[in-house]
């Protein structure tokens, strides 16, 4: 049997705009974890996973490629790298073989509620880890975040793919997405190893340092978030608002850089002044496109932390989901845990799981 396990995920700075190629965000990969099991099978495949029901999916091979019994949503990322794999195993003449995939989340509560952290990232960067080991690829890093990007796109041409970049590389990131339609085109004039080969436009992932004098706090709403919805609604408000959305793009910029320097320069005071400006850019969006990124508990999450001198806000798309908290490694933080017991805010003891590998 192989085993793999890739981490889930935390959005520090630039969201939404980091949807637009070459615009920079940062983010952390956590300690909580999508494992995939992978075994050997004969004349079919199938996926077992407690989060997407008590059958398994099962999958096999048709002319046209593969073939599934099931239609589930959260499926559809596995499949579709089972599918980029494919492609990538038959450009290599490699004879593709079958298998049974079992996958098991950290990701969610014990009553499935997702908290946000990049389940559907981390699976799919666990399952072609999986595919990787069990063809004996021996693909790098940077070609297991691409073929995880090639797969993702396939399902949500819009994601940002900054997700799959910290479930890869681990540890905190600077990260600018690639140009998507570009990757795309590679991948249907090269194939997909000439894709993995290539630069992509707007590609940039850069190893952080993290701030010694900060501690990181997590609070979760308990609310999930939909985020295709809110990019979505984003993407149909941004022409009619091109002057606002141009705004926001260069404040997010400008904010995100500001953090990447203070951690360069491990400036705590710099890293607290950038989260702030972030929360307030996130905010400035808020009000002209009316998402409803901060949701009343995000406020409340983040203004309690700010109220003890700490920096925060929304992680992600916003709308519920989790915030994250800055505050100094030697602050008394009981008065803002007692806030969020009050307030139905649940804190998340997460640590930042580890770097791994070069870059
Ligand atoms: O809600 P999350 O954690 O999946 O983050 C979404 C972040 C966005 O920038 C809004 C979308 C994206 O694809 O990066």
């Amino acid at each position: 049997m192989i085993t793999v396990r890739a981490p889930g995920k935390l959005f520090i700075a630039g969201e939404y705009a980091v949807v637009e190629p070459g615009n920079p965000s940062v983010l952390i990969a956590v300690d909580r974890y999508v494992r995939v099991d992978l075994t050997p099978s004969v004349g079919k495949g199938s996926i077992h996973s407690e989060q997407y029901g008590r059958q398994p999916v099962v999958w096999y091979r048709d002319s046209n490629g593969i073939v599934v019994d099931h239609d589930m949503q959260p499926v559809d990322y596995i499949l579709s790298s089972i599918a980029t794999v494919e492609q990538l195993v038959s450009e290599l003449g490699v004879t593709p073989r079958f298998y049974d995939l079992t996958v098991s989340s950290e990701l969610d509560d014990v009553s499935g509620r997702k908290f946000g952290l990049g389940s559907s990232a981390a699976v799919t960067v666990a399952t072609i880890g999986a595919l990787n080991e069990f063809y004996d690829l021996e693909l790098t890093r940077l070609e297991r975040y691409k073929l995880a990007m090639l797969a993702t796109i396939a399902v949500s041409p819009r994601a940002s793919g900054g997700d799959l970049a910290a479930s890869t590389f681990g540890g905190w990131i600077a990260y600018s997405a690639p140009d998507r339609g570009h990757a795309m085109t590679l991948r249907d004039e090269r194939g997909v190893i000439g894709a993995l080969r290539s630069d992509w436009d707007g590609l940039s992932v850069r190893r952080l340092a993290p701030p010694s004098a900060l501690r990181l706090m997590v609070g979760w709403t308990g609310s999930p978030a939909s985020t295709s919805r809110l990019v979505d609604n984003l993407q149909g408000r941004r022409w009619t608002d091109e002057v606002h959305y141009a705004d926001f793009l260069a404040r997010s910029r400008h904010h995100v850089e500001a953090l990447i320097t203070a951690l360069d320069e491990d400036d705590a005071e710099g890293v607290k002044t950038a989260i702030r400006g972030a929360r307030r850019t996130l905010g400035a969006l808020d009000s002209a496109a009316k998402l409803g990124i901060e949701t009343p508990a995000l406020a409340r999450l983040s203004d309690t932390a700010e109220a003890i001198g700490a920096a925060a806000k929304s992680s992600g798309a916003g709308g519920g989901d989790c915030g994250v908290v800055f505050v100094d490694v030697d602050a008394d933080v009981s008065a803002l845990l007692r806030e969020w017991e009050l307030s139905d805010i649940r804190h998340l003891a997460l640590s930042v799981h580890p770097a791994e590998g070069g870059l």
